[in-house]
């Protein structure tokens, strides 16, 4: 979507995965939907360094809203669980220097059973606006896939008629592959990143399937990504229960590779260090913000390795290594076996980035350096050509 917002993949964090529909803040005070929690996630991402490493978003999912519309067809915050109200929760935000997110839904309810916008698009749109949020996460739930198409093109449309920048957030297309082949031109121009697929887990198998997906329809979706638009293969679950510490490293790199939405799912007030040094590393957010704007894809499956790659501007090359036998210990794969590896002619400057950063100096095209992956992980790696040679190179 062209409203100058996205022009690189959106970072900030969500509250989904994580905290749910979870609406008893009497009994579960610090981890209910309320305006404390997104109050104290901004706190921390100011204290903690994750504003400086890139993340700005502080996102709404489901279930903030009270279950009736007020005497004008608003949309309004329920009153027990936002106190202060969304406007006053997004001045507080941006008092931090952040911005703030919310959530609708297309379609006559939310998924957890909210109302929903349809029928209320230039309502909901200027009530956002007039609230100074910053972005729409807008679900499709409870909707007519034939109408899904034009919902969401209202909605573009009535956010923009706002006058104000509101990062759109759609899910169209995940709710309509089940019928066909979505339209990824007209999403891209509708759109500031989409989800296709499933919802994530706190899980390696669902890393996994999400990854599959992508890998499977990397012909349709990868042409669709650039600056203003992203495919959106939902929120990093690092930090929280599910994944080991090789996994959590192999959903960084690879969600890296793919240009998506670095949009956090977990407790920030309660993160592990080294989930905490994962997500704010710097080369990695690099590769994810790459100026160039290219989302990577799939380039070899074999012997249950996987090989992804990114272009990056500067004639680089982003590669992940991943290794999905999940038996066994760390297991040797050649660089000359990268298929990116042929415009290493004659030597191409490769730093390793994951598992940790390390300058692996200038290597030949003949070189025969393997790095050792571990079992569901993966190794990043950087690549860059050195020779006069690879002017006007495409990777
Ligand atoms: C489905 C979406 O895909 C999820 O990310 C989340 O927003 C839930 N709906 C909320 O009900």
């Amino acid at each position: 979507l062209d409203n100058g917002l996205a022009l690189k993949p959106t970072m900030g964090w969500l509250h989904w995965e994580r905290f749910m529909c979870n609406t008893d803040c009497d009994r579960d005070p610090d981890n209910c939907i309320s305006e404390r929690l997104y109050m104290q996630m901004a706190d921390v991402m100011v204290k903690e360094g994750w504003k400086d490493a890139g993340y700005e978003y502080v996102c709404i999912d489901d279930c903030w809203p009270s279950h009736q519309r007020d005497a004008q067809g608003r949309l309004q915050a329920d009153p027990n669980r936002f106190p202060g109200g969304i406007k006053k929760l997004a001045d507080y935000v941006h008092s931090k220097g952040l911005k703030l997110g919310i959530y609708a839904d297309v379609g006559k309810k939310t998924c957890a059973g909210y109302p929903g916008s349809f029928g209320y698009y230039e309502t909901d749109a200027q009530t956002f606006a007039d609230w100074g949020v910053d972005l729409l996460k807008y679900d499709g739930c409870y909707l007519d896939w034939q109408l899904l198409g034009e919902g969401y093109i209202n909605m573009s449309k009535a956010l923009n008629k706002t006058g104000k920048s509101i990062l759109y957030s759609c899910e169209w297309p995940l709710y309509e592959w089940p019928f066909h082949q979505p339209n990824y031109t007209a999403i891209r121009e509708t759109c500031n990143h989409w989800r296709n697929f499933a919802d994530v887990y706190d899980s390696w198998s669902s890393i996994k399937t999400i990854l599959d997906w992508s890998a499977d329809h990397q012909d349709i979706i990868v042409p669709a990504a650039g600056p203003g638009g992203w495919n959106d293969p939902d929120m990093l679950v690092i930090g929280n229960f599910g994944l080991s510490h090789d996994q959590q490293e192999s959903q960084m790199a690879l969600w890296a590779i793919m240009a998506a939405p670095l949009l956090m799912s977990n407790d920030l007030r309660d993160i592990c260090p080294r989930s905490k040094e994962l997500l704010q590393n710097k080369h990695i957010i690099a590769i994810s913000q790459d100026p160039l704007g290219k989302q990577g894809y799939r380039t070899a499956k074999m012997d249950s390795f996987e090989v992804w790659e990114r272009p990056l501007s500067e004639k680089r090359l982003a590669v992940a290594i991943l290794n999905k036998q999940e038996i066994g210990g760390p297991r040797g794969y050649l660089l000359a076996a990268i298929p990116g590896w042929k415009f290493c002619n004659p030597k191409c400057s490769v730093i390793q980035i994951l598992p940790q950063y390390k300058d692996m100096g200038v290597q030949p095209i003949q070189s025969d350096i393997m790095v050792h992956v571990n079992p569901s992980g993966t190794t990043l790696l950087t690549l860059t050509p050195t020779s006069s040679n690879t002017t006007g190179l495409h990777w």
